[in-house]
């Protein structure tokens, strides 16, 4: 039999997840493990104890045997002074510990002789180590519920309608911090229809920003915003005094602001005044996803929903646990595609190999001696940068991309074309001419139309662009046909009628199908 692995209920007050989801539960056991679960640990997720027995797990009653039986023990939360006492010697933790903000807790854990894998401490820039990386998926969460807080606060709707009773005006939020949270939270509130802005101090989110529906709003100020690993660092007192004039616009303009920002190590960046929240608009939201980490706003209480100068602030600690079932669920998926890494054996043993980076940088503790923090990763160095930033294409060139032609050559083309027309016009019938002067003027408006839209757009260039040759193919069967309110002998003969009837209805569907499908290529790009 493999070893066993213990879920216990978490102390923490508020805190609703649990570790492990039944789910999971049969995918441990496949693995070649036992599976224990203290009774009533899924409770609040809505995961009872019979689904976990059906699951294969044995529910045990306490807490107690539950740390003290167990190999493995699964949490969520970092553990209670009362827990670790539990821990048996030589056990395995695995859960958020956060080492940086717990010495005290380390020091107990390694007195038990225990081997500990903190989920926070897992070297998030690996590829290999998304699938474990539970800061992400609990981060994503948690702004998907920011903005569902906000739009419980708010006594208007996010998308903007009209209806007989009135015409109602979008929502405008605001986001600041674009990271895992704030970027769930933009792409939330885009698709309730809301007009988002957001801004962070690292440019390199803008293209993120805008692909879930956002604007990027950027600070008046040039300074690089990252601080190594994805992550932000303090910035000057230049650009604090730039991003807070650009903040105080927008707390002006928002109904709702959300906000994310955070720096590793250091106290949550202030970025919204007392001054700006007495700006916004009565009725308007902030919720503070920083608030345990000191606030974002000036105003905010930790923990609670309070309102200040006519604006709720929500300053909750517990958006993850408001959403425990998926919160769990996506939390114990992580805990199990990092057992997966542990035991490749499927024997129900795990093997911490610390030669692998992703493991070394989770394990904290191992065998009791604390191996926290792991060393640097070794990562390949990025790319280096360009000198100077490209030239922009001169407007006009960019389907092609070549090199724009010289004023000589140009000079050359146009002396030929010239020349060449001069020819045709002295030797041509006069009838040719005509018609030869409508299509070089035709192509000539079809190549500054087409080579002037950007690429992206060429989809519905092109059924515009089917809906015009319509109109032509109209326009060539009326040369064809004559005048159907001419005499009998002008009247064409039948199969040319029928030919041109059925050529004007295929027209037709071609005409307004363009029309319809620009329409709708359209609207995919409005807000
Ligand atoms: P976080 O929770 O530490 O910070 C949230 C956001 O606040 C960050 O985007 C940060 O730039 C921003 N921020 C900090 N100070 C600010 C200020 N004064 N004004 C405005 N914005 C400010 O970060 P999170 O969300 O945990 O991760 C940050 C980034 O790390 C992610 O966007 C992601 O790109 C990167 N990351 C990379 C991974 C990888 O390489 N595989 C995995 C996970 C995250």
């Amino acid at each position: 039999m493999g070893l066993l692995i213990g879920v216990p209920k978490e102390t923490a007050a508020g805190e609703k997840r649990v570790a492990t989801v039944p789910d999971v539960v049969e995918k441990l056991v496949k693995l070649g493990f036992s599976v224990a679960v203290e009774s009533g640990a899924g409770d609040a997720a809505n995961f009872a104890d019979d689904t976990y027995r059906a699951a294969g797990a044995a529910v045990v009653p306490t807490a107690a045997e539950i740390w003290g039986r167990s190999d493995i023990v699964f949490k969520v939360r970092p553990p209670s002074a009362d827990e670790v006492a539990l821990l048996r010697e030589g056990g395995t933790l695995i859960g958020f510990v956060w080492p940086a903000q717990n010495p005290e807790l380390m020091q107990q854990l390694a007195a038990r002789k225990a081997t500990v894998l903190a989920i926070d401490c897992l070297p998030r820039q690996l590829s290999r180590a998304q699938k474990m990386d539970a800061l992400t998926s609990m981060a994503g969460i948690s702004g998907y519920r920011a903005v569902i807080e906000a739009a419980n606060a708010f006594g208007r709707f996010f998308n903007g309608q009209v209806t007989a009773a009135g015409k109602i005006p979008p929502a405008k939020v605001f986001i600041a911090g674009a990271g895992v949270a704030g970027l769930a939270a933009i792409g939330t509130a885009a698709n309730l229809g809301a007009i988002v802005r957001a801004n962070d101090t690292r440019a390199e989110v803008a293209d993120q920003v805008v692909s879930l529906g956002g604007e990027f709003v950027k600070v008046d100020f040039e300074e690089e915003g990252s601080g190594g690993g994805g992550y932000a660092k303090v910035m000057s007192e230049g650009f604090q005094q730039a991003q807070r004039e650009m903040y105080a616009k927008q707390a002006r303009e928002a109904d709702i602001i959300i906000t994310t920002a955070l720096i590793p190590g250091k106290p949550a960046p202030r970025l919204i005044t007392a001054e700006m929240v007495k700006s916004m608009k009565p009725g308007s939201v902030i919720v503070d996803m920083a608030a345990e980490q000191g606030g974002n706003c000036e105003l905010t209480v930790p923990g609670e929903a309070v309102v200040r100068h006519g604006v709720t602030i929500v300053g909750f600690t517990d958006l993850v646990s408001r959403l425990a079932k998926q919160s769990s669920t996506l939390y114990s998926n992580n805990l199990l595609r990092l057992t997966e890494e542990l035991c490749k054996t499927k024997d129900g043993v795990i093997d911490v190999n610390m030669d692998d980076d992703a493991i070394r940088g989770l394990t904290v503790i191992k065998d009791g001696s604390v191996t926290w923090p792991a060393p640097p990763l070794k990562l390949p160095a990025p790319p280096p940068k360009p000198a100077a930033a490209p030239v922009a294409a001169p407007k006009g060139h960019g389907h092609g991309g070549g090199e724009p032609m010289s004023a000589k050559g140009l000079a050359t083309v146009f002396g030929l074309g010239a020349l060449a027309f001069l020819g045709v016009g002295l030797y041509a019938p006069a009838s040719f001419l005509s018609h030869f002067t409508v299509f070089v003027l035709a192509c000539f408006i079809g190549y500054m139309v087409v080579w002037n839209v950007t690429p992206s757009l060429h989809t519905p260039l092109m059924s515009v662009t089917n809906a015009i040759s319509s109109i032509i193919a109209i326009g060539a069967l009326i040369q064809i046909a004559p005048p159907l309110a001419g005499g009998v002998a002008d009247r064409p003969n039948a199969l040319i009628l029928g030919l041109a009837v059925f050529a004007l209805a295929l027209t037709a569907v071609n005409m307004f199908g363009g029309f319809a499908v620009t329409r709708r290529m359209l609207a995919m790009f409005r807000k």
